[in-house]
């Protein structure tokens, strides 16, 4: 409903949560036995695969003195420093060897440990763990691994990514935002600003995040046109889910054709994020070119994005005040809440409180 107060100015708390799932990197950024390193929510990490093939993830740096761990050697089962020798098992980060030991040394090796995170491999990426502090590794139960949602045995899958240099709060608010489209995504084959028109969605509450409700897509989206191909109007449906921490899910459904995204906006630090669409599809798997054609305007699309926060993140340097407006940007609105509830529930130890009681209908032009 449009009825709250616009223009409030709201704060932009670049807390980064704790106690979730993170993508760190692509599966293609391993290979072998080599490492590779990535950054997350601040954490610098060194990430492979052992020799049974399972994926690690540890601090990137030496407990001794600080040695980047990824600058050493690395057997299959333990990383070497490159400094001082000192050994640890890749799967638990325990320090295993230090070689300048004396037969009658008491220290003992296996108490130190490198930092080691859960590291999990899914559609295409490294999963890590970032556990909440005093947690360890985190909880005894982790939940599962985010999944891209598929339909079928066979299909088409793609990644497209692009780093910004604003905090992934901007990321995921400029993710959810209806109203940038005609203005930041301007192209004459889709739809330019003289497009814009009213539209109206209904969204309803889900555990720590929130639906766009089945609906028939916009008719100047790119999925609708395509889809449009294969079956009427009437029977293609769509659904966008926002779960905290940072995971926009996008399904569209057409008889037995399916489309599906999964994009995350992952903080690497506080002030830099890094978005990552992976997508996948049943449609014209047989067709030549539609892959490298979809990367293409995906790409395109990524970048009109990636150019438009790079620009932003230059007015932000002047830290100006910022206001969320009604009904367009309700939804960014809601990822605050999101936030806050999950953190005041955490500080509390009171159940989560979700901020959207009930289905709410918005109304924006785009
Ligand atoms: S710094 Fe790594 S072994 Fe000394
Ligand atoms: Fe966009």
């Amino acid at each position: 409903m449009s009825d709250a107060p616009p223009l409030q100015p709201q704060p932009v708390d670049a807390e980064m949560l704790l106690g979730f799932w993170y993508r760190a990197l692509p599966s293609t950024a391993v290979r072998g036995r080599r490492l590779a390193t990535a950054f997350l929510l601040g954490v610098p990490l060194v990430v492979g695969r052992d020799a049974r093939g399972r994926s690690f993830a540890l601090r990137d740096s030496c407990p001794h003195r600080g040695m980047p761990l990824s600058c050493g050697g690395f057997d299959g089962e333990a990383l070497e420093c490159s400094y001082h020798g000192w050994r640890f098992a890749a799967s638990t980060g325990q320090c295993v060897e230090i070689p300048s030991l004396t037969a009658d040394s008491t220290l003992e090796p296996g108490k130190i440990h490198a930092g080691s995170f859960p590291c999990e491999e899914a559609d295409g990426f490294f999963w890590v763990y970032v556990p909440e502090p005093g947690r360890g590794r985190g909880p005894a139960e982790l939940p599962p691994v985010p999944r891209l949602p598929l339909h079928s045995e066979r299909y088409t899958r793609t990644h497209l990514a692009a780093e910004m240099p604003t905090s992934a709060d901007h990321g995921i608010i400029g993710l959810m935002d209806p109203a940038h489209g005609p203005f930041v995504h301007q192209a004459w084959w889709w739809r330019s600003r003289h497009s814009i028109h009213e539209k109206q969605k209904q969204f309803e509450p889900i555990p720590y995040g929130f639906r766009m409700s089945a609906h028939t897509p916009s008719s100047n989206s790119a999925p609708y046109k395509l889809l449009r191909f294969y079956t009427d109007a009437d029977a293609i449906a769509t659904t966008i889910d926002f779960e905290l921490p940072n995971l926009r899910t996008e399904q569209i459904r057409a008889g037995k054709y399916w489309f599906s995204s999964l994009t995350t906006v992952t903080p690497i630090t506080r002030e830099r994020c890094r978005i990552d669409v992976v997508a996948a599809w049943n449609l014209f798997r047989h067709v030549p070119f539609v892959l490298p054609v979809a990367r293409f305007f995906g790409k395109r699309f990524i970048e009109q994005d990636r150019r438009t926060m790079e620009l932003q993140a230059e007015g932000l340097r002047h830290k100006p005040s910022l206001m969320l407006i009604d009904d367009a940007d309700r939804p960014a609105k809601w990822y605050f809440q999101l936030k806050q509830a999950l953190v005041e529930s955490r500080r509390t130890g009171q159940p989560f409180e979700h901020p959207i009681k009930e289905p709410v209908t918005l109304k924006w032009r785009s």
